[in-house]
C-alpha cells in the first residue's frame, strides 16, 4: 500500500544532483537514517564534484548514509520500475539540467528515470530546485513539472524560524522536505503564536 503511515515503513529515493548544496542532500539523509527510514540513493556525476568541493564528506561516507545505493548509470537498477513501490522521491539538490531532464522525460540516467517513474505513478516527487536568478525558461521548466505533479521546493530559508546558523537555515529546508511526506521533525522552530501576538501589538 502507498503512503503509509508508520515513519519506519516509508521509503524514499532520494537523488543527490549536481548544482550547488550537496549539504542539503546529506542532512536529509541522516535525518532519515536516524528516523529508521528506507532510503533508496542515487547520486549524480557532477554531484560527486560538489559533495567533495562543498563539504567534509567523501561519497562513499554519503552512500553509507543510505540503505541502499543504486549507480547513476544503473538505467536498470530497481528504483527505474513502477512495480518498485516507494512512498516518493526527493531531488536534493536539483540542478537546471535535471530538472530539464525530468520535464522532458529525458530519462538518460537512472535518478532522471526513477523521477519521470514516481510522475508516471501518481506518487509525490519534491525538487529542491537551486539555481540564481533565474529565466523565463528555468521558470517554464518548473511549471511544466508542476503540471505533471511534481513540488517545486527551493531551498530558500524563513527568517521568522529566527536561524542562528548555517545548520539551522539546512534544517529548515530539509524540515520542509519532512513535513511533505507527512514525517514530523522538529528540525525548526515552526511559527507560534507568541509570535503572531508581536506582530499584532505592533499594529500591522
Ligand atoms: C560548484 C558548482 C556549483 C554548481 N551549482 C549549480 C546550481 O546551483 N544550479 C545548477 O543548476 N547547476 C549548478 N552547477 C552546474 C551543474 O553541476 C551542471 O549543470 C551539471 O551538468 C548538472 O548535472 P546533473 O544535473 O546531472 O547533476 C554547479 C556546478 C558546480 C561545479
Amino acid at each position: 500500500m502507498e503512503g503509509k503511515g508508520d515513519i519506519k515503513e516509508k521509503k524514499l529515493i532520494v537523488g543527490i544532483s549536481g548544482a550547488t548544496g550537496a549539504i542539503y542532500g546529506i542532512r536529509l539523509l541522516e535525518v532519515l537514517k536516524e528516523m529508521g527510514v528506507e532510503t533508496h540513493l542515487v547520486i549524480t556525476k557532477p554531484a560527486e564534484r560538489t559533495i567533495l568541493y562543498e563539504t567534509d564528506y567523501t561519497v562513499d561516507e554519503v552512500i553509507a548514509l543510505a540503505t541502499y545505493h543504486y549507480d547513476i548509470d544503473n538505467t536498470g537498477g530497481a528504483i527505474a520500475s513502477g512495480s518498485f513501490v516507494v512512498d516518493g522521491m526527493v531531488v536534493i539538490p536539483c540542478s537546471i539540467k535535471t530538472l530539464s531532464a525530468i520535464a522532458h522525460s529525458y530519462n538518460e540516467n537512472l535518478l532522471v528515470r526513477a523521477a519521470d517513474v514516481t510522475l508516471k505513478e501518481r506518487r509525490k516527487l519534491v525538487l529542491v530546485v537551486r539555481e540564481t536568478p533565474l529565466h523565463r525558461g528555468h521558470l517554464e521548466l518548473m511549471s511544466k513539472v508542476v503540471d505533471l505533479g511534481a513540488l517545486i521546493l527551493p531551498p530558500v530559508t524563513a527568517f521568522y524560524t529566527l536561524p542562528k546558523s548555517l545548520d539551522d537555515v539546512i534544517n529548515h529546508t530539509v524540515g520542509k522536505v519532512l513535513t511533505f511526506f507527512g514525517i514530523p521533525h522538529g528540525l525548526f522552530r515552526a511559527w507560534d503564536r507568541r509570535q503572531g501576538e508581536v506582530i499584532k501589538e505592533l499594529g500591522r
